[in-house]
């Protein structure tokens, strides 16, 4: 498979995102447990892998638009065998019905209210969606942390979310701050595969590692200012 310099970078990371096996465990705390469930835009499948410890008896369906995402989730989970299924597919036209679906740092890609619409008919009776959004941690935000989210306009505070969340027909049950630790998750790996390609890495593979290396500066230099949320929701 060759991969584009973004992808280059991009593949052979634990995680695609910023999150942690305790926010998975955290919103199943909040759910209960689920008998189907999706992970929507997988990436490399670290959360499928919590969800599929912690949901023993659960059938997992995992998909992600990116053919090396869905390879490397497919690998991870093998040892699932049937009950996870890992497959390429698009987000916007999910197929249920689950009683949960999980999505960690992918539903700005349709929008918070537009991706819930689409996605209620896939949803069981009584079914929940967990995912994680970029937030405004602060009133005035930091320079850094305007700069770090500078290429995504449409990010507002947790009550903004909350508003897109009711404007789609769903309550918020529960939210849960992604900051500090959760974003080391995603960043000291991503630091470590930088260096890594930087020895052999052409002009435009070197673009990509220096956008990636000012983005992890950025974060690096106001760790308690940069989050997500993710919320636990349900149609009303
Ligand atoms: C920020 S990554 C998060 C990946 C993973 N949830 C994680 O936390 O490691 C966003 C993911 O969304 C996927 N994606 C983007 N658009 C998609 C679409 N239309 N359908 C399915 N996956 C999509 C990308 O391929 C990528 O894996």
């Amino acid at each position: 498979m060759t991969l584009s310099p973004f992808f280059q970078l991009h593949s052979d990371l634990p995680r695609e995102g910023p999150g942690s096996a305790d926010d998975v465990r955290w919103a199943l705390s909040v759910t209960g447990p689920a008998a189907r469930v999706c992970d929507v835009a997988c990436g490399p499948g670290a959360d499928t892998v919590v969800l599929a410890e912690a949901l023993p008896d659960a059938r997992i369906d995992a998909m992600d638009a990116q053919a090396h995402f869905v390879a490397e989730a497919q690998r991870r989970c093998a040892e699932y065998g049937d009950r996870v299924q890992v497959f390429q597919g698009d987000m916007a036209t999910l197929d249920g019905p689950y009683d949960l679906i999980w999505c960690a740092g992918a539903l700005y890609f349709l929008g918070v209210t537009e991706g819930l619409r689409g996605w209620r008919p896939a949803l069981a009776a009584g079914g929940r969606v967990a995912f994680s959004e970029p937030v405004w941690v602060d009133e005035n935000p930091v320079q850094e942390a305007r700069d770090f989210w500078a290429d995504y306009p449409a990010i507002t505070d947790r009550a903004g979310i909350e508003a897109r969340v009711v404007k789609a027909g769903f309550d918020v049950l529960a939210v849960r701050r992604i900051i500090g630790d959760s974003w080391a998750n995603y960043f000291e790996p991503m630091r470590a595969r930088i260096a890594a390609l930087r020895p052999d890495a052409d002009a435009e593979l070197a673009e990509v590692l220096d956008q990636e290396a000012r983005e992890i500066a950025l974060w690096s230099a106001a760790p308690d200012h940069i989050a997500y949320d993710l919320f636990v929701v349900a149609p009303k």
